[in-house]
């Protein structure tokens, strides 16, 4: 459950964005506080960046959410969303993932400014830069048997390719399993964690790093910024679209509606009708990629041979 201090900032923080103007007093009445907790509440918001604006005695004007991603500042862009039921910040973490696992409650939404041990798929180190990239981690209880955890990969990766797509109009695509790609470059990453119970997922953490103000890390990454060469992104609106599609797309998997995400994953795909290569324990499987099974397994066809290649592994399309 969220905090009793982050719920009452939420409600002052919807007051005062749907309106220019509101006095101390209406906001302690709405919120069932005192003037001065409303103050304090207001002085703890600016100091973290929100910009809002005191006239003595008189009232507050609101005029921008800042650029940190707080938990009141996140909860209030998903108010409609109950797939996220409590949000934790951390300024400095090691780990998302990590913060994630130590917690373990369904529904707990993880996010950091800064990974100080950031984990990217097999082993790799994730570097990010503070307040410029996005770094968060999803627990999800799906208590569906362990073959069903690809897909939960697949989602990962189709939430941020999907929402870049519709929010800046461009062509990001996944290569499989988990990699965002714009043009060749990847911008984004899917570090998929779990903790089962004999032949069950208990739970699962699904972490997100995104590259979007930063500068360029190695020459088959970028940001997003660069790749688009506009202005400073906005990454509360990136992350809040991220995460609605990550819940759209865990309701398929609930709804057990795998054809579409096969379908989407096909729109989506980099690989999909090409001939590929895959580095499985230093053996070399080739194929023509022929689609996702409904677990979330690549399919390689080569000849009459089908090979089905686990995303889970530590196989890669080289
Ligand atoms: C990859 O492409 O190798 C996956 C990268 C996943 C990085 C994210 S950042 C948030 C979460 N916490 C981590 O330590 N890793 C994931």
């Amino acid at each position: 459950m969220q905090s009793k201090g982050i719920k009452q900032r939420v409600k002052i923080l919807k007051i005062l964005s749907q309106s220019d103007f509101v006095s101390g007093q209406s906001i302690a009445d709405s919120c069932n506080i005192s003037r001065i907790a409303v103050w304090k509440h207001i002085n703890y918001l600016k100091s973290k960046g929100l910009k809002i604006n005191t006239y003595l005695n008189k009232g507050y004007s609101f005029t921008g959410f800042g650029d940190r991603l707080l938990p009141e500042v996140v909860r209030l862009n998903l108010l409609k969303n109950n797939f996220i039921k409590d949000i934790i910040y951390f300024n400095e973490i090691d780990s998302t993932n990590n913060a994630a696992k130590r917690i373990l409650k369904e529904g707990s939404l993880v996010i950091a400014e800064q990974q100080k041990k950031g984990r990217g798929r097999n082993g790799k180190e994730w570097k990010s830069e503070k307040y410029k990239d996005i770094l968060f981690s999803v627990t999800v209880s799906p208590k569906m048997p362990y073959h069903y955890l690809p897909i939960f990969n697949i989602v990962g990766a189709l939430s941020i390719a999907g929402a870049l797509n519709r929010l800046f109009k461009i062509d990001a695509k996944t290569k499989w399993p988990n990699d965002i790609l714009i043009g060749n470059k990847k911008v984004a990453g899917v570090l998929v964690e779990f903790i089962a119970e004999i032949d069950l997922i208990d739970k699962l953490i699904l972490g997100v790093g995104i590259d979007v103000n930063s500068k360029p890390k190695i020459s088959r990454a970028s940001s997003i910024l660069s790749i688009l060469k506009k202005g400073k992104l906005d990454r509360l609106e990136i992350l809040i679209a991220v995460v609605n599609e990550l819940h759209s797309f865990i309701k398929l998997i609930g709804n057990k509606n795998f054809s579409k995400i096969q379908a989407i994953w096909k729109s989506c795909s980099l690989d999909y009708g090409k001939d590929v290569k895959v580095k499985e324990n230093g053996k070399i499987i080739v194929g023509k990629s022929d689609g996702i099974d409904s677990y979330g397994n690549l399919i390689l066809r080569e000849g009459r041979t089908i090979s089905i290649l686990h995303t889970v592994s530590s196989l890669k399309i080289i």
